[in-house]
């Protein structure tokens, strides 16, 4: 269970091939993820996070059986949401003295989630606590990256940066190192959480990295909380990162829609037919809202330049997969991106009006006005989607 990382530093955290669902069912994990806990070694023994509650015990009866929970003279806890912090009952059920470094704000959230008074001893941004044979930890507060709890801690002497969840993927895998992985599955999970996650502190991101990047420290392993450990060029997360928090956008069109006849879809591929036809080089991608995975759904956001929403009028408003994905749209607060609204609708016609409010309510910038569709498009207003695609790729 132990493995190593670096001279001090060894994983000791847990693979959950398992998981298909994280925050509840807010987030799918297709690949299954891991709770990354690192044991730091020098002249002190420290505990750096633990595991999600279900394996607290198993957590637990490792660290003795490997390590001696004797033999911790601290642990530092990044994070207090329940995926690291679960195991800590615990843990402190059997080394209640244990000292539990940690940001003011993590305090509250532990002592809300778990009712106890341990032994905090807050730590602020520049404080370092030495760990002997030359060796300290260095932390720095990340409020929002992406809690307001949220600590980093770099390892002096060795150069590790344990930023918790910021530069994480849910991704499980055996082999530890962003090197020994498929680069594809890799990188897709890096974009995935990044989009469904960190969107709406993209500002926060660009200040955190351009502070720690001005300490001029060396990086030579970054250490997250979730998914592999970036040892070959590991500076490549953090700069992805900084692209990524810059309004990121690519040269894609992600059309969203749901359908009761089908008569709203048959516009969305029309529209989509158009786009690509103005504009061959733009990637257009295609969803119906209600079968589509929603964090696949908002990946393509993400990674788009412009987002067309549709949905037929039912009961004066949009159907509830659209409402959904709104929502969610809302929330991550994208910005820098193009919109509009499309819909079919048979007598009061409110749907892509009220989606046209929505995508500026979303901070979208709407190019063109929204498409209507009074009941089944036959040939000439399919046409007219068609066209409308084609007007709509010009103004991008
Ligand atoms: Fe991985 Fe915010 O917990």
């Amino acid at each position: 269970m132990i493995r190593k990382i670096t001279e001090s530093v060894s994983w000791v955290g847990k693979i959950d091939w398992e998981l298909k669902k994280f925050h509840g069912s807010e987030y799918s994990t297709h690949k299954g993820s891991s709770y990354n806990s690192y044991l730091i070694r020098a002249g002190k023994t420290a505990l750096l996070d633990t595991v999600w509650a279900p394996f607290a015990k198993e957590f637990v009866d490792n660290l003795e059986a490997e390590v001696g929970l004797r033999n911790l003279d601290f642990m530092v806890q990044s994070h207090a949401e329940v995926d690291h912090s679960g195991a800590l009952p615990e843990l402190m059920s059997r080394r209640p003295d244990l000292p539990i470094y940690c940001s003011a704000n993590a305090v509250k959230s532990i002592r809300g989630q778990y009712h106890k008074d341990w032994d905090f001893r807050v730590v602020k941004t520049g404080e370092s606590l030495d760990i002997g044979k030359g060796k300290s930890l260095v932390f720095v507060e990340a409020p929002m990256l992406h809690w307001p709890d949220s600590l980093f801690t770099y390892l002096q002497g060795e150069a590790v940066l344990f930023p918790n969840d910021a530069f994480g993927q849910h991704f499980a895998t055996e082999a530890l190192f962003n090197d020994l992985v498929n680069q594809d599955e890799l990188w897709h999970e890096c974009v995935k959480y990044y989009a469904n996650i960190l969107t709406p502190f993209s500002s926060l991101v660009a200040k955190k990295i351009k502070e720690v990047v001005g300490l001029g420290l060396p990086v030579e392993v970054i250490a997250p909380s979730h998914g592999v450990i970036w040892r070959e060029d590991p500076l490549q997360i953090v700069n992805k990162y900084a692209e990524w928090a810059a309004d990121y956008r690519e040269d894609r069109v992600v059309l969203l829609y749901d359908s009761m006849w089908d008569g709203t879809r048959k516009l969305a591929e029309q529209i989509a037919h158009g786009i690509s036809d103005a504009s061959s080089s733009t990637e257009v991608r295609v969803h119906n809202v209600a079968k589509t995975d929603k964090n696949d759904v908002i990946t393509d956001v993400f990674r788009s330049k412009a987002v067309l929403l549709g949905s037929p009028t039912i009961n004066k408003g949009i159907l509830n997969a659209m409402a959904g994905i709104v929502e969610q749209i809302k929330g991550l607060r994208f910005k820098g991106k193009k919109g509009a609204a499309f819909g079919c609708y048979g007598w009061s016609g409110e749907s892509f009006r009220q989606l046209d409010e929505e995508l500026r309510e979303c901070g979208f910038e709407v190019v063109s006005e929204a498409l209507g569709c009074l009941w089944e498009p036959g040939p000439e207003e399919l046409a007219a989607a068609y066209e409308y695609g084609r007007a709509f790729a010009a103004k991008l």
